[in-house]
């Protein structure tokens, strides 16, 4: 296929070689004359065939450079590439400053602007460059030439692996604006790597792109609390502890747990996590990520009070056993939500026919705003009092009832 790389940048520029040596047709720009001199690259690339320095690979491949619009009009897809920097005080280099900014998007926006002025005809445009969701719609969509059609296709790639990753990815992510586009640029990849196509909207795509970095970092966090536990408790050796960790390839290394919800709960996942937290203070460790979990699902729990607190009616919680389909309450995050609710003066309504032992028409209650604690199969129908609103932490609950206002969370209100 003919494509092109707007920007020959770390990524840019061994995405466009892999390409080209994979027998695609591949021309490049750069604003910066000099990286389309083939100047050499000070860095190496891990290619399929092992380490090569990136000047043998750029020996080897066809791209050819020219200007943007020689480059635009050659394409097939246009792939932008350019940088989307945060300023240097947020590269993690130094202490975080007490402030937060945004990347900057002037380079992508100035490149979407650039290859607006120069087309001439339709053509897909399949953004690369890493953005805060929101971003495209926003800062990009209203400045692009509408014969763009644009799509937004972010890679994850690690630098120094970059063409083993370009062409071995775990996944293709393609977030649909111009579906032509989306469905132009699952050709290109159909034929260049054997991974699986996830399609979503620009913005679901724009979050999994960062939702996976930051994964990244927190499994690294998380890693290192147990390297300087061990480090200070006598026969404790990281190496074994995380060895068996990698070994929980059902729950821990898998899928699971990974659904938005309750927070956790059980008899032995917060209690562990407060017992952690015991013995991180006691070898002074330097952050108690362990309380950091239990203060994020206590600070989750409140949230859903915030929003129960939003509607003015009387609360209520539909299930409070600690997980779907038991009886078993200990260390349920719904009753968490309960004695938060008391604490705020509330006196809530609760109701769980696993715990109870039976069911209960609440059709004749007063209308409330309730919250599903517990994802019992049983509640993916219900009948509630009319006028009543159900907050669903699972997006489970298909009816609820007539006149019943089901909300789904984690749902963001609807874009245009
Ligand atoms: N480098 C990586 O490993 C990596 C991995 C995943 C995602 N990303 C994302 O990809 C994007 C690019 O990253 P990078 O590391 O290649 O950045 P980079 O700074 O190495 O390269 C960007 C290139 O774009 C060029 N450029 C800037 N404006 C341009 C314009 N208007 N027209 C043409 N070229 C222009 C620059 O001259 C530069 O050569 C960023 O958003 C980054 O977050 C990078």
């Amino acid at each position: 296929m003919k494509i092109a790389f707007v920007g020959l940048g770390k990524l840019g520029y061994p995405c466009a070689l892999a390409a080209s040596l994979k027998g695609h047709d591949v021309m490049g720009y750069d604003i910066d004359p000099a990286v389309m001199n083939n100047d050499p690259k000070p860095y190496n690339e891990t290619a399929e065939d092992g380490v090569t320095p990136i000047n043998a690979l750029i020996a080897r491949s066809r791209v050819r450079f020219g200007t943007l619009r020689e480059v635009v009009d050659h394409a097939e897809i246009v792939f932008v590439a350019v940088q989307s920097p945060h300023d240097p005080r947020f590269e993690g280099i130094t202490r975080l400053p007490p402030e937060r900014v945004d990347f900057d998007y002037r380079y992508v926006a100035a490149a979407v602007r650039a290859i607006s002025e120069v087309v001439r005809g339709p053509k897909i445009l399949a953004v690369m460059s890493t953005v805060l969701p929101g971003t495209l719609r926003r800062e990009i969509l209203p400045i692009a030439d509408p014969r763009l059609q644009i799509c937004y296709n972010p890679l994850f790639i690690a630098m120094g692996t970059t063409i083993r990753d370009y062409l071995h990815p775990e996944f293709v992510l393609l977030g649909v604006y111009d579906a032509a586009a989306a469905a132009c640029a699952e050709a290109f990849y159909a034929d260049l790597v054997r991974a699986p196509v996830y399609r979503t909207t620009i913005e679901n795509a724009e979050f999994i792109k960062v939702a996976y970095n930051t994964f990244i970092g927190m499994k690294l966090v998380y890693a290192n609390a147990i390297m300087e536990l061990c480090h200070k408790l006598p026969g404790a050796d990281v190496d074994a502890v995380m060895g068996g960790i990698k070994l929980a390839t059902q729950r821990l290394i898998s899928p699971a747990y990974l659904d938005g919800g309750m927070g956790d709960g059980g008899a032995c996942h917060p209690r562990d996590n407060i017992a952690m937290s015991w013995l991180a203070r006691r070898v002074s460790l330097s952050h108690d990520w362990f309380d950091s979990v239990m203060s994020a699902r206590e600070a989750q729990a409140e949230w859903l009070v915030d929003l129960m607190e939003s509607y003015p009616l009387p609360k209520g919680l539909i299930g409070y056993a600690f997980k779907a389909d038991s009886n078993l309450t200990v260390g349920s995050a719904a009753l968490l939500v309960l004695s938060l609710l008391e604490e705020r003066g509330y006196q809530p309504f609760k109701y769980d026919p696993l715990v109870e032992g039976q069911s209960r028409d609440l059709s004749s209650l007063a209308p409330h705003v309730f919250l599903l604690g517990a994802k019992h199969r049983q509640f993916a129908e219900l009948s509630l009092p009319r006028g009543s609103v159900l907050l669903d932490p699972w997006r489970f609950v298909g009816y609820a009832g007539e006149g019943v206002r089901i909300v789904p969370l984690g749902k963001g209100p609807k874009v245009e």
